[in-house]
């Protein structure tokens, strides 16, 4: 084998782990020769003289003291954006895609949070919100947003998915870029009061099994959830990404569960009430179930359960000729933390352990890196997660096995392929 820029390759096309000298100098340094004008870097640059920048040459823009900071203006084509596949007039139910091929790191910014609402975003003032936990509870209590942010709190790092995600790509063609197949979810710093505090000083009456959460916007939505998990890990949220949550992410206060269907996760909240059975309210009948085989429909598939994709390269982008890359994506998993994860480079004939990055938290984006080398022929890439209870993302068709894949199907968590043409292109290869 031999020394080059990025390390050394084996027959599988995977280049090992490079020296930071390796990665920093070249080959060059890398032989013990020095750096001269000429050595060729990562990117194919040759070192030369740098001319002084225009903007080394004068003063730069002046702090504005009241400015709330926003990203470089050379930024402004990140931003979120919905899928062109469902067009939706009315603009009420609606929702916006968070774009994942430009997130650096597991964090989502505030500002790319997807949003997913039924009936449009409510204008709460904190000063009039109040929450109410009512039903089968000795003492029934009523808070403000000042009572509530005078507990203690908890801050946790969380995804959050919507159990639609991917919807529109199960078995053909619809969308191109990671955003638009994936880019319902994203992960924040979600900080609050956990729910079995309020729940506890309430106190639940003897036969107490489900909770319902109801929101304050036009929708009124409403879920019902199962005591047990309201009392584990439930948390009603103000704070999101270190600021107060945005009015389109539930102002001032939400419910939020994590590794749970983003629907369940009730936005405005308003209400808590404590029943011994479900509602079955809309969302838990008409819409977010499952068609399953022989006729049959499943009801409260709140588990968002183990996924991954490949963000980098991704439908829309463009390889710049043959040579080193490294493929980078996201895994999560509703069950808990990321063990492993696997990504193919010849359509799923091999697999090869990727590099999962730290840290590696429970029921948090994860992120995976594998460097390829790419010989300028087509390939098929797609990433391969296991979570922490040995739980292996499916195939499509492995999940075509045991569910109905017809009309308006969510809980899609199949590994999604991506295509490289011999030109580079990359794109959707759902078969
Ligand atoms: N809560 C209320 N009150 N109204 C809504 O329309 N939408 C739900 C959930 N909570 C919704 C809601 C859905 S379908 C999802 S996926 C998540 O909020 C989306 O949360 P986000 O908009 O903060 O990303």
């Amino acid at each position: 084998m031999s020394v080059n820029n990025f390390g050394d390759r084996d027959e599988n096309h995977r280049v090992s782990k490079p020296t930071r000298r390796q990665v920093l100098f070249g080959a060059a340094a890398a032989a013990g020769g020095a750096l001269a004008t000429g050595a060729v870097g990562i990117a194919g640059a040759k070192a030369a003289a740098l001319p002084v920048p225009e903007s080394a040459k004068s003063m730069g823009r002046p702090i504005d003291p009241e400015a709330y900071g926003l990203p470089s203006k050379f930024e402004a084509h990140v931003k979120r954006r919905r899928t062109d596949v469902f067009v939706n007039k009315q603009n009420f139910s609606d929702w916006s895609m968070t774009p994942l091929q430009h997130q650096h790191g597991i964090l989502t910014p505030n500002g790319l949070v997807f949003e997913r609402h039924h009936a449009g975003t409510p204008d709460i003032d904190p000063k009039g919100h109040k929450l109410v936990i009512h039903g089968m509870v000795k003492q029934p209590l009523q808070f403000t947003m000042d009572d509530l942010m005078r507990y203690p709190s908890v801050s946790k790092f969380h995804f959050l998915e919507c159990s639609g995600n991917t919807l529109t790509d199960w078995l053909a063609v619809k969308s191109k870029t990671v955003q638009q197949t994936h880019g319902l979810l994203s992960c924040t710093q979600w900080t609050g009061v956990p729910a079995s505090w309020l729940l506890d000083e309430a106190g639940l009456q003897p036969g107490a099994k489900w909770v319902m959460f109801e929101g304050a916007d036009g929708s009124s939505h409403l879920r019902s959830i199962p005591i047990e998990q309201v009392m584990d890990d439930v948390l009603l949220v103000y704070g999101q990404g270190g600021e107060m949550l945005r009015p389109e992410n539930g102002y001032p206060l939400r419910a939020f569960i994590p590794g749970w269907e983003g629907n369940c996760s009730v936005k405005w909240l308003r209400r808590i009430k404590v029943s011994d059975q479900p509602w079955h309210f809309r969302s838990e009948t008409a819409r977010y179930t499952d068609p399953m085989p022989e006729g049959k429909w499943r009801q409260f598939s709140f588990l968002m359960e183990c996924k991954s994709v490949i963000t980098n390269p991704s439908g829309g982008m463009q390889l710049k000729g043959p040579g080193l890359y490294e493929i980078q994506g996201f895994a999560w998993s509703g069950r808990g933390r990321i063990k492993a994860v696997d990504v193919t480079v010849d359509g799923g004939k091999n697999w090869h352990p990727a590099e999962v990055e730290g840290p590696v938290l429970d029921k948090c984006l994860t992120r995976f890196r594998f460097r390829w080398r790419w010989r300028g022929q087509p390939a098929t890439i797609a990433s391969r997660a296991v979570d922490s209870t040995g739980y292996v993302q499916p195939s499509v068709a492995d999940i075509a096995k045991v569910r109905a894949i017809v009309g308006f199907v969510q809980h899609h968590n199949g590994v999604f392929p991506w295509s490289v043409s011999a030109n580079g292109e990359v794109k959707n290869a759902v078969a």
